[in-house]
C-alpha cells in the first residue's frame, strides 16, 4: 500500500486523535510532513533493498519512540514489531499502520526475528537483562543493532556484545542519543579543545525525584504475556506485577537502579569529556533506598567516585527532592584548570572561564542518533556511528562498577586491561550472573 499522503493525514487528525494518543498523533504527523527521501549518494553502498528493513523488539514505552523515529526516516521501514507482552502492542501496530497503510508483522518471540532472513536491523528496547543476549543473537543472525542503553546487565556480557559485533562485522549503536546531539557535540569539542586547561574531575547528575512503587503480593500472570521469556537470562522468579513493565528498573534481577537507568546517559557523557577509553583504577559507593519501604531494591540516594590517574569522576544518584548545581540537576560539571563546563540538558551546555568562574561560550543543539545508526548501516562504517557498541560497554561498564561497589559496600580496586577487580573473588562474582539454560551469554560468541 502507498503510504500516507500529507493531505489525507492532516484532514484525518480528529479521527487519529480519538484513536490514538497526542504521542502517536505527533509521531505520524512528523512523518507525514516530511519531504520525500533523497536517493542514496552512493548507490554500491546501498543494499537491494532501497529501505532498511526494521523489528523493533519491546515495544511499549521507550520502543515507541524508536518506533515514532524510523516511522519519520524514510530509509528505514519497520517491518516487524516483537513483545513478549501481545497487551501492549496496540500503540505500535496503529502507530506503524497509518503511516504506511499496513500493519507490521507481530511476533511473541524474538528468535523468529533473528530466524527472518527479511529483517536487516533490529532495534533492541527491552528490560535491560535482555540486551546483550538479543544483540548477540542479532549479530549471530547478521542483522545490524541499535539496541537501548545500558547495553548490558553485567561486564561480562557487555564485553560479548562488543565482540559480537567485531566477529560478525555487524553495526551496532548503543541507545545514548545525547551522543548525536550537537550541542553536546560542541562542549565535547569545547573541552577536548584544551581551552578548560587540564580537565581534573568530572560530575555525573541525576537527580531525578522518583516516588515509592509501594507493595504488591505475587499472582497470576496475565493472559498475553510470556513471562518466561520476558525473563530470559534472569532468574525466574514468582510473577509480580509490581515487578514488570519499567518498575522492573528497580529490582536487582532485571535492572540496574537508576545509575544504569537515567544515570547511564550522564555516565556516558563524563566518561567522553574526559576521554578515558578504558575502566578506572578503583571505584567506590555509598549509598541506600531512603525516605519509604517499598518492592524496590537499588538505592535511590548513592555517591560513586572513580580514581583516574590524572582525575576523578564522581556520579550522584539523588532520587528525592533536591537542589541543583550550576543549573543542573541531569547533567554534567566538568572542572578544569582554567574553568567549568556545565552540561544543563541533553542539548545545552554553559562554560565558565578564569578564577571568577565568568561566563564564557555555551550553546544548544540537537540531532538525530536513529538517522547516524541508518547511514553507518548503509555504509558499513562502524566508526561513523556516534555511540559504538565499544563506547556503550564500557559507560554501561562504569554503571556495573558503581553498583559492585555499592554492594560490597568497600572500595574495589580494578584491572582496566581485564576488566576484572584485582585479587577479589568476591567482587568478581559480580561481574557476570548465573544465566537459565537456553538464555546463556556465550563465553564464545
Ligand atoms: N535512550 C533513552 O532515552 C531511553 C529512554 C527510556 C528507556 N530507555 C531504555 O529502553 C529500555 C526499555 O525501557 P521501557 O521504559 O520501555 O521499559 P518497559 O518495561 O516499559 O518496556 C519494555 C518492553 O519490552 C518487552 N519485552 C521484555 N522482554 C522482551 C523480549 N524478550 N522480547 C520482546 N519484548 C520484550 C516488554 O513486554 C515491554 O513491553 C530500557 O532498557 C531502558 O533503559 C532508553
Amino acid at each position: 500500500m502507498t503510504p500516507i499522503d500529507r493531505r489525507q493525514f492532516l484532514q484525518n487528525s480528529a479521527a487519529l486523535a480519538a484513536s490514538l494518543s497526542a504521542f502517536e498523533v505527533a509521531a505520524t504527523r512528523a512523518r507525514a510532513e516530511e519531504p520525500a527521501a533523497q536517493p542514496a549518494k552512493d548507490s554500491k553502498k546501498v543494499g537491494p533493498n532501497d529501505q532498511i528493513r526494521v523489528a523493533v523488539i519491546g515495544v511499549k514505552g521507550r520502543g515507541m519512540e524508536h518506533v515514532a523515529s524510523y516511522l519519520k526516516l524514510k530509509d528505514a521501514r519497520i517491518t516487524t514489531i516483537c513483545d513478549v507482552d501481545k497487551r501492549v502492542i496496540g500503540p505500535a501496530t496503529r502507530a506503524i499502520n497509518l503511516v504506511y497503510g499496513s500493519e507490521p508483522k507481530y511476533v511473541q518471540d524474538l528468535r523468529k526475528v533473528m530466524d527472518d532472513p527479511e529483517i536487516d536491523a533490529v532495534s533492541i528496547a527491552t528490560p535491560n537483562h535482555w540486551h546483550s543476549l538479543a544483540a548477540i543473537w542479532a549479530c549471530q543472525a547478521g542483522k545490524d543493532v541499535y539496541v537501548e542503553k545500558p547495553v548490558s546487565h553485567n561486564i561480562f556480557e557487555g564485553r560479548k556484545a562488543v565482540e559480537a559485533a567485531r566477529k560478525y562485522n555487524k553495526i551496532v549503536q548503543t541507545g545514548t542519543q545525547c551522543r548525536s546531539q550537537k550541542g553536546i557535540q560542541d562542549a565535547m569539542a569545547f573541552l577536548h579543545s584544551g581551552k578548560l586547561g587540564q580537565i581534573y574531575m568530572a560530575k555525573g547528575l541525576c537527580y531525578k525525584p522518583r516516588g515509592s512503587i509501594g507493595h504488591k503480593p505475587d499472582g497470576p500472570v496475565p493472559e498475553g504475556l510470556d513471562y518466561d521469556l520476558w525473563t530470559g537470562p534472569a532468574e525466574l522468579k514468582p510473577f509480580n506485577p509490581n515487578k514488570l513493565h519499567y518498575n522492573w528498573h528497580w529490582v536487582w534481577n532485571t535492572g540496574n537502579g537508576d545509575l544504569g537507568n537515567q544515570g547511564i546517559h550522564q555516565m556516558d557523557l563524563a566518561r567522553w569529556g574526559l576521554g578515558k577509553m578504558e575502566f578506572p583504577k578503583t571505584v567506590m559507593s555509598a549509598g541506600g533506598r531512603f525516605g519509604y519501604k517499598d518492592d524496590g531494591e537499588t538505592p535511590n540516594t548513592l555517591t560513586t567516585d572513580f580514581e583516574f590517574d590524572d582525575a576523578l569522576l564522581q556520579f550522584e544518584v539523588r532520587g528525592l527532592p533536591t537542589n541543583d548545581e550550576l543549573g543542573v540537576k541531569i547533567g554534567d560539571i566538568f572542572y578544569g584548570t582554567e574553568g567549568v563546563l556545565a552540561i544543563t540538558s541533553y542539548t545545552d551546555w554553559q562554560a565558565y572561564l578564569g578564577p571568577k568562574l565568568e561566563k564564557g561560550p555555551g550553546g544548544k543543539g540537537g540531532g538525530d542518533h536513529f538517522a547516524n545508526f541508518l547511514q553507518a548501516v548503509r555504509s558499513r562504517d562502524a566508526k561513523s556511528l556516534n555511540a559504538d557498541i565499544e563506547e556503550g560497554h564500557l559507560s554501561s561498564a562504569y554503571c556495573h562498577l558503581g553498583n559492585i561497589a555499592y554492594k560490597l559496600g568497600r572500595k574495589l580496586h580494578i584491572n582496566p586491561s581485564t576488566e576484572s577487580f584485582v585479587d577479589d573473588a568476591q567482587a568478581d562474582a559480580l561481574l557476570t550472573r548465573k544465566y537459565r539454560q537456553g538464555f546463556e551469554v556465550p563465553t564464545v560468541v
